[in-house]
């Protein structure tokens, strides 16, 4: 097939030349949109990323220049709109798990730098400065952690998390019969919230749980407690966060995903001013730490994703099953 991949960085064509199963791929930097769709005629599938746009108008286009396959080189899929795809007769296909260790592992990272404050560590000590002052953190061994989400990723999450003595507790409609059997104790989401030191969020973003984090939730949380989302961005209403940063009551926020990400996140914009107040306002804090959608980022997913994404586009040209499929 003809392949037109979007937001494509140098690791991405890297990884999809080298794992490509000899199919035509044209590699497109921008993330597309409405304004670059026109770029996919004669195009069979477009490969997308998380700040790709798949809205109705976005999807008219590419069902009007013949594209029949979305390929997903990710898990979520909120950025693309499922009835419409259905109605223009585009197939969508997935990426559902690439290492959800990486991410988890990511997470955990974050946790560790924000509470021992390493980057500071990092640069005090390279200018001379071997203070204590200021870097006091939290044994996590006993601490208590809300997991929002125990599928894939919360689930490696409690087991890192179990390995550092911490007192775990977690929030999923859905709760899984395995963690159960190991201990984790399930409760509602402001209960478990209101227990906890640090809260990491690992649910999808829907509906239900868009700005899942806000004024009236953050009430909830223990003054002085950690927020870490390396899920979805909109699962927290920025605004609402950095006032109640600003008041003190939420102590630390570890963000590795940002409701705004698209116009920033994978770019260098070291040279520009930020035109986003709210991240320039977030950056400003000493108590945040914000990478940019970096907890997928480890060659064993990156691999992992190219291989899925080829098998993928495999099964549709050769009319296999696609059990990667998702559908409205
Ligand atoms: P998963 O589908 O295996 O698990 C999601 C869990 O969340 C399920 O158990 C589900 O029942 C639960 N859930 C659904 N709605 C919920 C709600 N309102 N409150 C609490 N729990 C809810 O997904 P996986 O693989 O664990 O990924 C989780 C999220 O992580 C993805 O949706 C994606 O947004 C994000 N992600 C981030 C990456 C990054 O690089 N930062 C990379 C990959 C995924």
């Amino acid at each position: 097939m003809r392949i037109a991949v979007f937001s494509t960085c140098s690791y991405d064509q890297e990884f999809l030349e080298k794992y490509n199963t000899g199919h035509q791929l044209i590699f497109f930097e921008q993330a597309l949109n409405l304004d670059n769709a026109a770029l996919t005629k004669a195009f069979d599938a477009v490969c997308l990323f998380v700040n790709d746009r798949g809205d109705k108008d976005v999807l008219s286009a590419l069902a009007e220049n013949g594209v029949k396959l979305l390929l997903l080189r990710c898990a979520g899929f909120n950025n693309i709109d499922l009835e419409a795809a259905e109605e223009f007769g585009i197939k969508i296909l997935r990426v559902p798990a690439y290492s959800p260790e990486a991410v988890a592992e990511h997470a955990m990272a974050m946790i560790l730098t924000l509470n021992r404050k390493t980057h500071k560590a990092y640069n005090r000590v390279r200018e001379g400065n071997f203070s204590l002052e200021s870097l006091m953190g939290f044994n996590l061994h006993n601490s208590k952690v809300a997991l929002i989400g125990t599928g894939k990723i919360g689930k490696a999450m409690y087991k890192i998390l179990k390995g550092f003595g911490c007192r775990i507790s977690a929030f999923d409609p859905y709760p899984d019969n395995d963690l159960r059997a190991d201990g984790l104790v399930y409760a509602g989401l402001d209960e478990v919230m209101e227990d906890a030191e640090i809260v990491s969020l690992h649910c999808p973003l829907t509906d239900q749980s868009f700005h899942m984090i806000n004024e009236q939730r953050l009430r909830y949380f223990k003054k002085g407690a950690m927020l870490v989302n390396t899920s979805r961005g909109a699962l927290v209403h920025t605004a609402d966060v950095i006032d109640s940063l600003k008041s003190g009551h939420l102590g630390y926020l570890a963000l590795d995903v940002y409701e705004q990400e698209s116009a920033l996140f994978f770019h260098d914009l070291s040279g520009e001013v930020i035109q986003d107040d709210l991240i320039a306002r977030l950056i400003s804090f000493p108590n945040v730490l914000i990478t940019s959608h970096q907890g997928f980022f480890t060659q064993e997913a990156m691999q992992q994703i190219a291989e899925i994404t080829f098998s993928n586009a495999d099964a549709f040209a050769l009319g296999k099953a696609m059990t990667n499929e998702i559908k409205p």
